[in-house]
């Protein structure tokens, strides 16, 4: 199971908070599992990729709520789960039901944290394969050790933004692996194609 791209977080009918996420990641690494011959879930947010793989069974989802229970929903039956969405932290609290007029005020939207579905996976996980990523500005490495601890996940997808050619929209990135065990793997900048083999090689390590 894969969860890829971003939330899209409702303020009113025609307005969200959402990020830069484009999927790519994510649904790079659904096909290469599916020509590796795995049943792939991808449970995606908004983007305009499409998959190609007929054994990847694509849901699609709008908020990081949704995707919550998606996830939650699916779990339980999966080998692994790979956690790359980039997941809105906070949604508004209510969304409005008419469109929100300006009216020369400033505005205030209060927010509330969405849930964390790498950590609920990884409370509910039996035998299950858990990896997740991390996108982060600054302390990368130990940031990612945190994730590992927190989420407990199996390993982190470190991709970091003080690269060039790494992260959000981009074909290319540069990732280290990082695992339970505290080794961490570093790769050359890749295309998203390639770097998917690399993270399927890593979690074949575990699997078979
Ligand atoms: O804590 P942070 O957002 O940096 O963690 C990133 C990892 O956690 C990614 O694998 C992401 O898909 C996952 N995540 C999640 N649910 C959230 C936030 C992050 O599954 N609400």
């Amino acid at each position: 199971m894969l969860t890829a791209g971003p939330t899209h977080e409702k303020i009113d009918p025609v307005r969200f908070i959402g990020n830069y996420s484009s999927g790519k990641m994510g649904y790079a690494i659904a096909e290469e599992l599916a020509s590796r011959g795995a049943e792939v879930t991808l449970i995606s947010g908004p983007t305009q990729l499409t998959v190609s793989h007929p054994a990847i069974k694509k849901i699609s989802v709008v908020s990081a709520k949704e995707m919550y229970q998606t996830s939650i929903d699916h779990f339980d039956h999966m080998d692994a789960a790979i956690m790359a969405a980039a997941v809105a932290d906070y949604a508004p609290a209510e969304c409005a039901p008419q469109k929100i007029k300006r009216n020369g005020e400033d505005m205030t939207i209060r927010l509330v944290p969405n849930p964390d579905i790498a950590a609920s996976l990884g409370k509910k996980k039996q035998g299950q394969v858990l990896v997740g990523f991390a996108l982060e500005t600054n302390n990368a490495v130990e940031n990612a050790h945190k994730k590992l601890e927190k989420k407990n996940l199996d390993f982190v997808v470190l991709n970091s933004l003080e690269h060039k050619g790494a992260g959000f929209q981009t074909d290319t990135n540069i990732i280290s692996i990082i695992d339970r065990q505290g080794d961490k793997k570093d790769f050359p900048l890749k295309s998203k194609v390639e770097v998917a083999k690399d993270i399927v090689d890593h979690l074949e390590t575990i699997l078979l």
